[in-house]
């Protein structure tokens, strides 16, 4: 087995709620090998490594292994950049688990250090790549609905300490409902539209306090209702909400409006779900069935694309440059909010390949 069909090596560090799911999905691609996991709490680490099956290393162990050459940064927000910057001078590709990091700063320092040792940064979410977001993105390339118009997109609720069992982080700077699941909707809409031009947002934090399962109180630090406004480089524009502030809600998630019709998205914290279209003439709206593969919870896609882009040393679809892209967005809604003035845009990023040229990834 040569270098470049060998199955790559790959890691895991941290080991809490979202690890489960990759740990599952990444064992299922024969390319891949999970070797381990690592956690600064060694005992989830532990748990993690025995229910699949793999080496529970501690996190400067796992950095030095050399049966491994891909780490994915499922860690905190905050400790994202400082995790996948080790990784990196560790000489591992990283993929991070969004955002990339809290501080534009932070997420650039991670791009520099892996040009510079000509390594590769990819990162979530990855559910762009499912079944239900290719369909659309080549109804949008066909010319389903004509031109791109607008788009609009909500993700309203009312946070997540109700289910998440460790939920202090979403209230501190660098996450609240736009950097937590901003990224999703973002990332939706930049496979659709292409790179953002320049932003306009307000924002407000409407409770000071909230309550975790156990009873203990998390102050709030960061806007929890940020309502903005998109130019994207094709001219369309979009309005996205998110929000931990709302009980309840009827809006759809995203809709794409297009000058000869429309199209009815799913969530795009999923990789499946139903598509509408309904053209201008049309009286009714009618299900579009998904044509591409990828419809069930299949996070870690993106690694998996990612393996297969380095080995055959083709660009990744879930990139660096997109995810850094997102965190500029986001930041720069933030401002606009803060400094109450549009902000306009100053990175880019390509509209990733569909990904039905890889239809043989598992
Ligand atoms: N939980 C979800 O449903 C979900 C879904 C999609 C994405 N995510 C994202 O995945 C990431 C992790 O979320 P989670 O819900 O699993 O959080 P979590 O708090 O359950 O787990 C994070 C783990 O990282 C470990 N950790 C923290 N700092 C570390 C460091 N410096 N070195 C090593 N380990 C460290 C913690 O000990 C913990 O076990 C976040 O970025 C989140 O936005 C979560």
């Amino acid at each position: 087995m040569d270098a470049n069909t060998k199955p790559m090596g790959v890691g895991i560090i941290g080991c809490g709620n979202i690890s489960e799911i990759y740990c599952k999905n990444l064992k299922t691609f024969e390319h891949l090998n999970l070797v381990a996991c690592a956690d600064i709490d060694e005992s989830r680490a532990l748990a993690r490594a025995a229910q699949f099956d793999i080496a529970a290393r501690s996190v400067a162990d796992l950095l030095a292994s050399d049966d491994i050459e891909l780490v994915v940064n499922l860690t905190i927000p905050d400790a994202h950049a400082k995790v996948s910057r080790a990784i990196l001078k560790a000489g591992k590709h990283v993929y991070s688990e969004k955002p990339l990091a809290t501080k534009r700063r932070d997420a650039k320092k991670i791009l520099k250090t892996a040009k510079k040792r000509r390594l590769r940064v990819g990162g979530a979410p990855d559910t762009f790549l499912g079944g239900a977001w290719q369909t659309i993105r080549r109804l949008l390339d066909d010319g389903a609905i004509g031109q791109p118009v607008a788009a609009t997109a909500f993700m309203l609720g009312h946070g997540p300490e109700t289910w998440h069992p460790n939920p202090d982080f979403f209230y501190q700077p660098g996450a609240g409902p736009l950097f937590d699941m901003g990224p999703y909707y973002l990332t939706a809409l930049i496979n659709l539209f292409g790179s953002v031009k320049r932003v306009a947002s307000l924002a407000r934090a409407s409770f000071p306090e909230r309550i975790a399962q156990d009873g203990h109180a998390i102050a709030v630090n960061t806007p929890t209702h940020v309502a903005g406004s998109l130019e994207f480089a094709n001219g369309a524009l979009a309005t996205l909400i998110t929000s931990f502030d709302v009980w309840h809600s009827q809006l759809p998630r995203i809709e794409i409006y297009g000058s000869e019709g429309s199209i009815l998205a799913p969530d795009p914290n999923w990789f499946g779900g139903d598509i509408f279209l309904r053209g201008e003439n049309d009286k009714e709206w009618r299900n579009v069935p998904i044509e591409f593969p990828y419809t069930e919870n299949m996070r870690g896609l993106g690694v998996a694309d990612m393996a297969r882009g380095i080995r055959e040393n083709r660009p990744h679809r879930a990139s660096g440059e997109m995810t850094y892209h997102v965190v500029d967005v986001m930041r720069a809604l933030l401002k606009s909010a803060e400094e109450e003035e549009q902000v306009k845009l100053k990175s880019e990023c390509e509209r990733p390949a569909l990904l039905a040229t890889i239809q043989n990834t598992n």
